[in-house]
């Protein structure tokens, strides 16, 4: 056993740090520097946050990465302190064993009391930011806006209880007002999560969880579950539109009003059609056919921007490639089965598409 930790010698050391190694370090560090831009102008990324409650998990964040970091380094230094120190060296008679010790009280005391520090340091703001993460701030509560978001497998639907809307997809707020989202899901677990301005929380079938947020400005937010949730998981995409107070009330009040319906036309056909196919027993359209639950309900689907749950923009090719063949798009969903004894022609699908685009 001597010989082997003795020969331990900075040859050795050396080749551990082969050309490879380093050019990986390097390009790690590379990422590293100049990862923050690169990931501030991603959609998705937590290093840009957008709101307090984002803002406050990005500053946890950085701190648990500064303490990690601070440990890591004293622990290396430590290794390469021993390394070198007892390393080999020409002429030394490597048999011969340096003093050995066992149990030094004060060393023993001091990790034990170092450690128990950089964890209260950790514990203590994560755990005033979980508790942030919850409860909307007293000078917020008076005007919070309440929202239910319920996850399915794999789209969102978005209520706002107070004033009596309900969309899919696409979750509309003022910004600048707490919204307070009580998140629900009606089969498995999904986790609701918004990178720049919260998250995650989890949905749990029969169980509330809540969170809160706030845009500090106008924008589009990306949003994606963060609970591996079946096959097309990844597909489970939304988005949160911020907007100003008066854009916000226009939104309320045309969502707050019936939707129109087409009156001829080819959106006219398509509306026949959506009927006679079966849409309705899945998909809500209050003023053609109210009370389908299984799919996002689609009162207003043209003023929305995105379809199949934000993965794809909302042009007519897209639409129609979705209603033509959804389980290429997103694997195990429930359309698949809807449609697929409906023999539908490309002339069918055109209607289908006028008539969606239509529903303002
Ligand atoms: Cu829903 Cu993952």
């Amino acid at each position: 056993m001597p010989n082997s930790v003795s020969s331990f010698s900075l040859r050795m050391l050396r080749s551990y740090f082969s050309k490879t190694t380093l050019l990986l370090l390097g390009l790690f560090v590379c990422f590293y520097l100049t990862g923050c831009e690169v990931f501030t102008n991603a959609n998705q990324t937590t290093f840009d946050p957008k709101g307090p409650v984002a803002a406050e998990q990005q500053k946890l964040f950085m701190l648990t990465l500064w303490v990690c970091t601070f440990i890591m380094v004293a622990v290396v230094a430590a290794l390469f302190y021993v390394i070198i120190r007892y390393r080999h060296r020409p002429g030394k008679n490597d048999d011969e064993i340096p003093v050995q010790s066992h149990g030094n009280p004060l060393i023993e005391i001091s990790l034990i009391a170092l450690s128990v520090l950089l964890l209260i340091i950790i514990a203590v703001p994560t755990y005033t930011a979980t508790v942030f993460s919850y409860n909307v701030p007293p000078e917020y509560e008076a005007d919070v806006l309440e929202v239910t978001a319920f996850g399915y497998q794999w789209w969102w639907s978005f209520e706002y209880p107070e004033l009596g809307i309900v969309t899919a997809n696409e979750l509309v707020i003022p910004a600048g007002r707490a919204v307070r989202v009580n998140v629900r899901s009606r089969d498995v677990v999904h986790s609701f999560w918004v990178p720049k301005l919260a998250g995650k929380r989890d949905m749990i079938p029969n169980r509330n969880n809540d969170l809160w947020f706030l845009a500090d400005e106008p924008g589009e937010f990306h949003g994606q579950c963060a609970e591996f949730c079946g096959e097309s998981h990844a597909n489970m995409l939304f988005r949160v539109f911020a907007k100003d107070a008066a854009d916000f009330e226009t939104w309320v009040k045309r969502h707050q009003e019936p939707g129109k319906t087409p009156e001829q036309g080819l959106a006219l056909e398509g509306k026949n059609l959506f009927q006679a196919k079966g849409c309705v027993q899945c998909h809500n359209v209050t003023e053609v056919a109210p009370g389908g639950i299984l799919g996002p309900d689609l009162t207003h689907f043209g003023s929305r921007t995105t379809v199949a749950a934000a993965i794809l923009p909302k042009t007519d090719e897209n639409l129609a490639r979705w209603i033509r063949d959804p389980e290429s798009l997103k694997p195990g969903n429930l359309m698949t089965d809807g449609i697929k004894d409906q023999n539908l022609t490309e002339a069918d699908i055109e209607r289908l598409v006028a008539f969606l685009q239509s529903l303002k």
